[in-house]
């Protein structure tokens, strides 16, 4: 068991304050705050000779989060200035309270109708409790570590393998009586009058045999945004989810399933004022494709930004991200070209790879020994029987993973960039605005110059809650694309109200609006990150992914416990998303917690709450430690890069399995979030 920290020093002082949040996203806890203590707050403002020398308790009478640098230089994302206390005018005194007469009052306590105003604004995007709670994500330099895969007992492997069986065998049998006695439900998967079956049968069966029995866990129907907070449209089922019915409830939940990295998902704020400016002014929709008349202001406007903002001299948008993946290929690359992927890319990347008539090679997932060797080989042997070089080679990557929550190993990248010559496309869907001191990305956060990449691709659809995707590079490259890319001339344009989205989020985040909320936006969801990931480490949980990742794979391998994690966290209103086959591998079945900047320290502290009595009841607690979690190794925290395999076998055979309690876990996250994440 991991030693426990007495030192109560190290205590967040956030926890001794009250919190300005609600756990159940109502926003009301600061107007309760002010009602609890008006009478012994007012003694601090009476205007009382008495009074005059006793200094105000900033804590208790100022609507800033508990313990808030008051030197923070970025204002506050949501004013709570409405929680401000009473102050008395009456002449009772701090020792003598005049409770009979009637206090006279400069600030008066919220409206009912401006309370739920806050509770809505809150619920979309929670105060920062402490100062402290920011960080900022860059890598700290040197070798770039491959994120450690930490894996279960063989026993829990088994019992994976022997549940896909049974589901599977039983599968079968029914279908086999089935398709015998019930004839009428398998017409669709029979050949019938000379004609194949459309429906291929595996995934026929995949879905009907095994995602059908948990498919109250997917795609379950929301309203409002999803903020810091959703709202679930309740549903219920009478034939084992072959069918819903709604049951007319919703729930509020807290949301760790979406990609709402910075917190954009606001129904008010800059963005949304600007939002319906523009959508009185240009309407709802672009007139027609880009190449005929669907180019506006807006776009070119928005086109520059992102060019700007990612370092590029220019830059294509599109209304769909998938899209902007299916038509770049095939304008960027043909038959002769080469194209060198990593084997866990997005199914856009592959499809848009496969439309482009180029051959495609796979190397493993950030492996870079591996891509080395299918370069010199490709380099080598050039095109298939005649040899000829290779036109092109394009090696394409992600910039973060989202199903592994890995980052691409750019140095590595780069250094054979330079070595082989080939050129490089990396889609930033979900590391534009998540990663980086700036939140431009991957170079950003590895501090490399965007030169070094070719092709800057990403989405609109995550970091600023928009939708669309963007194509960055040379001001050549763009002009080709322009003339020869499919979706501009087949697809739709994007819409103003969507471009306005774009150019505000973009324009808060590099401080052009609303100076200071851009970077407490960045720097919230990079503490967040780091603090839930360690959370869960240090409960015991395998997690996947890089340190700065804001997407958390906490691993549960047996099929089973996707529903079971699932069901368990809804019951604690908290919303994630679980991950099967055939998006992962068939034994490691996931839960992905997506953190998003919206989420208050509180928050965070109710999931891992939740997490660790979840962890308890189902079994999920098999980190060895070796991922991290554990107590920092006394030889130190970073090894000279020739001597990292052996000091890695060493620490393993020291390392004890993390199991910390929830309340070590929470006093020290937020002094240990900032160090190496051992
Ligand atoms: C890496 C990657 N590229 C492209 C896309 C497609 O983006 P969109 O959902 O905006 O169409 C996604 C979607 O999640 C993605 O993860």
């Amino acid at each position: 068991m991991p030693r426990r920290f007495s030192n109560n020093s190290s205590k967040d002082p956030s926890s001794n304050s009250p919190s300005f949040s609600s756990p159940s996203g109502k926003g009301s806890l600061a107007i309760k705050a002010s009602s609890v203590k008006s009478n012994r707050l007012s003694q601090f403002f009476s205007v009382s000779p008495k009074s005059s020398k006793t200094e105000p308790q900033p804590v208790q009478a100022t609507p800033q989060p508990a313990g808030a640098n008051p030197n923070t230089a970025s204002p506050p994302i949501s004013s709570a200035s409405l929680s401000l206390p009473t102050i008395s005018l009456s002449t009772a005194t701090a020792d003598n309270l005049n409770m009979d007469e009637m206090s006279t009052t400069l600030f008066q306590p919220p409206s009912a109708e401006e309370a739920r105003r806050l509770a809505k604004q809150h619920a979309q995007f929670g105060v920062i409790g402490h100062a402290s709670h920011r960080y900022s994500s860059r890598h700290p330099g040197g070798v770039f570590p491959e994120p450690v895969m930490d894996e279960p007992p063989y026993y829990y492997l088994l019992t994976t393998y022997i549940s896909y069986l049974i589901l599977i065998a039983f599968g079968h049998v029914r279908d086999f009586f089935g398709k015998r006695f019930r004839e009428e439900n398998y017409r669709h998967l029979k050949p019938r009058n000379g004609y194949g079956a459309l429906n291929s049968d595996f995934d026929n069966f995949y879905v009907r045999r095994l995602k059908l029995r948990i498919n109250d866990c997917f795609e379950r129907p929301v309203t409002g945004v999803p903020g810091r907070m959703i709202t679930l449209i309740d549903r219920g089922t009478n034939d084992h989810n072959h069918h819903f019915h709604f049951t007319g409830t919703t729930t509020d939940t807290l949301n760790l399933s979406s990609y709402n990295y910075l917190g954009f998902a606001q129904s008010e704020g800059p963005c949304a004022d600007m939002v319906e400016d523009t959508i009185r002014k240009y309407g709802i929709t672009a007139p027609s494709t880009r190449a005929e008349v669907g180019t506006q202001d807006l776009h070119q406007e928005v086109e520059g930004l992102v060019a700007t903002f990612v370092g590029k001299e220019d830059s294509m948008v599109f209304s769909m991200g998938f899209g902007t993946n299916a038509s770049i290929f095939p304008a960027l690359v043909s038959k002769g070209c080469l194209i060198i992927s990593d084997e866990l890319n997005h199914a856009s990347i592959r499809f848009g790879s496969r439309l482009s008539g180029a051959s495609i090679a796979m190397f493993k997932h950030n492996d870079m020994k591996d891509l080395e060797v299918k370069l010199r080989e490709a380099i080598s042997q050039g095109q298939p029987r005649t040899h000829r070089p290779w036109k092109k080679i394009l090696v394409v990557v992600e910039g973060l993973y989202s199903m592994e929550g890995s980052m691409c190993n750019l140095p590595g990248l780069v250094a054979l960039k330079h070595r082989y010559k080939f050129h490089l496309f990396v889609d930033e869907a979900h590391s534009i605005g998540a990663i980086g001191p700036k939140g431009r990305g991957v170079c950003d956060y590895f501090s490399i110059d965007t030169a070094e990449v070719d092709v800057l691709m990403g989405t609109l659809t995550k970091s600023f809650g928009a939708n669309g995707g963007y194509i960055a590079g040379d001001k050549v490259m763009i002009d080709k694309l322009r003339a020869t890319n499919a979706g501009v001339f087949y697809g739709e344009s994007p819409a103003p109200a969507i471009l306005v989205q774009i150019s505000s989020a973009l324009r808060i985040i590099n401080g052009e609006i609303v100076p200071g909320q851009g970077e407490e936006r960045l720097q919230r969801l990079a503490f967040n990150s780091r603090y839930l990931r360690l959370g869960l480490k240090r409960l015991g949980f395998i997690v996947y992914g890089h340190d700065d990742s804001p997407i958390i794979p906490i691993l549960l391998f047996n099929p089973a416990k996707m529903p079971a994690f699932s069901h368990e966290m809804l019951r604690r209103k908290i919303s994630v998303v679980v991950v099967g086959y055939p998006a992962t591998p068939l034994v490691s079945s996931r839960a992905r917690l997506c953190v998003s900047a919206a989420h208050t320290k509180e928050d965070l502290d109710r999931v891992l709450a939740a997490c660790d009595e979840i962890g308890n009841v189902l079994q999920l607690k098999f980190s060895t430690g070796i991922a991290g979690g554990a107590l920092p190794h006394v030889e130190g925290m970073t090894p000279p890069p020739e001597m990292e395999k052996e000091w890695h076998r060493k620490r393993a055979a020291t390392i004890i399995p993390p199991r910390w309690r929830l309340d070590d876990v929470l006093q020290r996250g937020v002094q240990d979030v900032k160090s190496p994440l051992f």
